[in-house]
């Protein structure tokens, strides 16, 4: 067992805190950077690990390094095998969050474009337990709206772009709360921060649809699955007006690091009864089993290391 994370950088296993990059990188000037967060479940009966859905995360990385013209070495099963073999030496006997990060390494400062520049690959497996800690989270409706489209790929995780999530998420923390929702220009929900939204009403679930700027989630298509599949309900994506959070039954965010996480409360209006929902548990019953690899009609989401 070591004692601190382990990279996998220019081809060799290290400890994270040897794997350096220098003052003068271009992702570090620009935010050039596109990344992925997938968890790796400690499965404490198999004593394995269970990463979950992979594959799905590193064809989005491929996709968000096709968006910033980043040649990205390894393809999808180069990047599952490198993985597995990180966890395995990595030797943590729990939850891991894995985060590949691929960027642009050119040392050269005043350099506004992305073609004709280095890249370069990191992967980083880090302990990472609850992410949103609390059993229903208080939120606000940001006064910073979500990035749009037209302006820059919503639909892929550029490092750039995470600014937007970070300035309300602290604004939303400063001011005593756990999350905080993104509107779009035109005022529809789009997103948590780093999670994608879901309100429940009269038992039809709804969630923004990937044009309002919602990044198109791993965890969200799993718990529309699963809605349908395991519990018959009826699922939609449709624009979201910010009337509609207050007046939910249920409302939920999904996201690789913050799993399935209850909204107990929105701009101090309680939602529900303020606690996890009757199908929001049921959902999440549903997800934390199934991530660890015990659910059989599932395992083929999980890949075993
Ligand atoms: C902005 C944003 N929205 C939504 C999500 C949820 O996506 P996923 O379920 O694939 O982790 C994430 C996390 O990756 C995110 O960064």
């Amino acid at each position: 067992m070591v004692a601190a994370p382990l990279a996998y950088f220019r081809g060799e296993f290290l400890p994270a805190s040897d794997a350096k990059v220098g003052v003068m990188t271009h992702a570090l000037h620009y935010g050039t950077a596109v990344f992925e967060g997938i968890r790796s479940n400690w499965n404490s009966e198999e004593q394995k690990h269970s990463v979950f859905r992979p594959r799905e995360h590193y064809v989005r990385l491929h996709d968000s390094c096709n968006i910033l013209r980043m040649h990205l070495q390894y393809n999808v099963d180069e990047l599952l095998d490198i993985t597995k073999e990180l966890i395995q030496k990595s030797g943590f006997k729990e939850d891991l969050y894995i985060r590949p990060l691929v960027f642009k390494s050119e040392e050269r400062v005043a350099n506004l474009k992305l073609h004709e520049l280095s890249d370069d690959f990191v992967l980083l497996a880090v302990p990472l337990g609850n992410y949103i800690d609390t059993r229903a989270a208080r939120c606000i409706v940001s006064g910073w709206r979500r990035i749009d489209e037209s302006m820059v790929p919503t639909r892929v995780k550029i490092s750039g772009n995470y600014i937007n999530g970070i300035l309300a998420k602290t604004d939303a923390i400063l001011a005593g709360y756990d999350e905080a929702i993104l509107l779009n220009d035109d005022g529809s929900v789009a997103e948590g921060t780093g999670e994608n939204i879901f309100i429940v009403r009269n038992n039809i679930i709804s969630t923004p649809p990937i044009s309002s700027n919602a990044l198109p989630g791993i965890t969200r298509d799993c718990v529309m699955h699963l809605a349908v599949e395991e519990l018959g309900l009826t699922v939609e994506e449709r624009e979201i007006g910010r009337g509609e959070l207050y007046l939910a039954d249920e409302v939920f965010f999904t996201g690789t690091a913050a799993h399935l996480t209850a909204v107990g409360e929105i701009d101090n209006r309680s939602i529900g009864n303020g606690d996890v929902g009757e199908i929001t548990g049921a959902l999440q019953d549903l997800y934390f089993t199934l991530i660890r690899g015990s659910n059989k009609k599932y395992r083929h989401w999980c890949l075993m290391v």
